[in-house]
Parts: C-alpha cells; sequence; structure tokens
C-alpha cells in the first residue's frame, strides 16, 4: 500500500485533531503518502481531498475539534453514493483509508469495503463510549471531566438555593458520560438508557434525602433515557411535588468541544499509529481500541452490532454514596 486517505465522520471528539496527527505521522514515517478527506464521506463523494505532510498537523495535538471537518453522510448511505466516492479515490489512487468515528461511519466503511474492496482500519472516536471492541473512545474522557465541571458549578447554586437540580448529559443510546458524573459530582440519582429509573423513584430518593436534611439535590440524566430527557424528567417530578423549587441545565454541545485531556491525547496518538499499521499489515474493515490496555482489533461489525454493556454496580453506587 503507497497511498491512503483519512477523514472524521460523525459527531466530533475531542483528541480527533491528535489521532489524524498520529495517522499523518505515522504514515510519513512509514514512507507511504497521506491524503486528508474533507467533511467525512460527504467530501469523499466529492472529491474534497488533498495530499497532506508532516507540516500539516503541526500545532492540533491540543485542540478540539477535527480540523478534517465532521459530517453524518446520507449520500454515502446509498449504493450511488458509495460508487461516486469510490471513483473519487480511485482518481487520487488511495487504496486504503483510517475512518476516526463511530458506528455510522463504521457501517458505512464496511459496505465500502464489501461493495469496492477498499479496505478501512477505523480509530473510535465519539464522545458516547459506546462502541463495542475498546474500553475507551477518544473524546469520552475530555467529554466527562467537560460535563464534571460544570456539575461542580451547577452544585454551587444549587447549595446557595436549596434547590434540586436536573441536569442532562449527552449519549444517545448510553450512560456512560452519565454514570462518572453522577459518582464524581456526588449525584442523588443517574437516570440512563440501560436501566429503568422511574419517577416515583426519583420522588421517594428526593423525600428520603429532605428528611436526612439534605437541602439541594442533582439528578443526572443520559439524553437517551426512556422518559424523555431532563425537561420532561424535571416537569413530571415538579407535578407531584409542587413545592420543590427546581432548574433544569442541559450541557449540550459543551461536551463536545476543547482541549483533549491527557488521556484522550495518548489514546487518539496510539490509535492513529495503530490504524496506519493495520492498514500496512492488511487489515479490512476492522476498528483498532484498547481493551485492558492491549491493542486490538475488531471487525467493524462487531463494533455496532455487540452492545458494550455498562457495569449495573455503578448505578448502586450512586445509590449508596448519596446516602
Ligand atoms: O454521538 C455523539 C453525540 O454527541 C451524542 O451524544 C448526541 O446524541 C449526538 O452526538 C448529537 O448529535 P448532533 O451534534 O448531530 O446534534
Amino acid at each position: 500500500m503507497k497511498r491512503i486517505g483519512v477523514f472524521t465522520s460523525g459527531g466530533d471528539a475531542p483528541g480527533m485533531n491528535a489521532c489524524i496527527r498520529a495517522v499523518v505521522r505515522a504514515a510519513v514515517y512509514k514512507g507511504i503518502e497521506v491524503y486528508g478527506i474533507r467533511r467525512g464521506y460527504n467530501g469523499m463523494i466529492k472529491g474534497e481531498i488533498f495530499k497532506m505532510e508532516s507540516s500539516s498537523v503541526s500545532n492540533i495535538v491540543q485542540r478540539g475539534g477535527t480540523i478534517l471537518k465532521s459530517a453524518r453522510s446520507k449520500e454515502f448511505m446509498t449504493r450511488e453514493g458509495r460508487e461516486k466516492a469510490f471513483q473519487q479515490l480511485q482518481n487520487f489512487g488511495i487504496e486504503g483509508l483510517v475512518a476516526i468515528g463511530g458506528n455510522g461511519s463504521f457501517t458505512g466503511a464496511k459496505l465500502f469495503y464489501d461493495e469496492f474492496g477498499i479496505p478501512t482500519v477505523g480509530a473510535p472516536g465519539t464522545i458516547d463510549n459506546d462502541l463495542f471492541g475498546t474500553d475507551y473512545t477518544i473524546g469520552y474522557d475530555t467529554a466527562v471531566n467537560t460535563a464534571l465541571d460544570a456539575i461542580d458549578k451547577i452544585r454551587d447554586t444549587a447549595d446557595s438555593h436549596e434547590r434540586v437540580f436536573f441536569v442532562e448529559v449527552m449519549g444517545r443510546d448510553s450512560g456512560y458520560i452519565a454514570i462518572p458524573c453522577a459518582i464524581g459530582g456526588g449525584a442523588e440519582i443517574v437516570m440512563i438508557p440501560e436501566t429503568e429509573t422511574t419517577i416515583p423513584s426519583i420522588i421517594e430518593a428526593l423525600r428520603t434525602g429532605w428528611n436526612r436534611s439534605k437541602t439541594s439535590s442533582i439528578v443526572i440524566i443520559a439524553e437517551g433515557e426512556v422518559e424523555g430527557g431532563a425537561m420532561k424528567v424535571a416537569a413530571k417530578v415538579q407535578e407531584a411535588l409542587p413545592d420543590m423549587d427546581a432548574r433544569v441545565t442541559i450541557i449540550g454541545h459543551v461536551q463536545r468541544g476543547g482541549a483533549p485531556t491527557a488521556f484522550d491525547r495518548l489514546l487518539a496518538s496510539r490509535l492513529g499509529i495503530a490504524c496506519v499499521e493495520g492498514l500496512l499489515e492488511g487489515h479490512k474493515s476492522m476498528m483498532a481500541g484498547l481493551i485492558n490496555s492491549k491493542l486490538v482489533y475488531t471487525p467493524f461489525e462487531e463494533t455496532f452490532t455487540k452492545r458494550k454493556l455498562i457495569n449495573p454496580n455503578f448505578t448502586k453506587m450512586v445509590e449508596v454514596l448519596s446516602v
């Protein structure tokens, strides 16, 4: 393999730049050419492809976002879209790809290999940490620390005004962000998509706290939990507890930005190099990840069809720690 392409796709995540840098530098180190593809699969379809050198990735290891831009491409999900992308890669002589993204990105990459034979090795880049085949995804650690910082600040004002705060963190299908925020942020209750937390149980937990002379409380809610997010949960609880002084905070896309933590820079660098090495070793449709600190390659299909289970003891921990 003499020439590879690299792109970022799906929701951006802090550390994507560090990963791009690692891919480019590892390719240069191995003596192969590397091309950047802008705007994910959309840019691949349109031919937004350019040659990258070692200097193209100077001064980005510490920056949030992605210098290659990102997108969720509807067109690539069609056969015609993938055919156009293949033609563009042929025009540029690109023989293999590194995809930095989440499950949508890897679903597309697998289809692309099955139909057109272009191998892709992926690095897990998503704040959600919801990919099977790696203990941690790039951006997760930073997102948790960003959310936790916000929760610490919310705690100050909750305490001053003796209020209940319903705080929503990201996580479309998983509670991976919510759990450490609840444990590390000293929350009374956590609601995640993987387990059921009923409205009556929240009401009971709040009442128990008040009976123990607690004057402020924090409820952490993952955006994808079944009741429909923090606004809805707060409204339902308020109905049953009309005297409760409550506020809702949705932390939102703040969690997707900012400088990556040391952990994310290291993870991104390690996995970026592993992607290039994986391609050169002949891997196709595989994601590089870390399990128990060891580098592993997992078939794309498993990364999005198998579910990485959250430790059920963690929700219990929140209950125990809020006595
Ligand atoms: O997948 C990462 C994520 O941040 C999810 O937690 C969230 O549900 C989603 O992306 C938001 O996507 P968008 O930026 O397209 O609104």
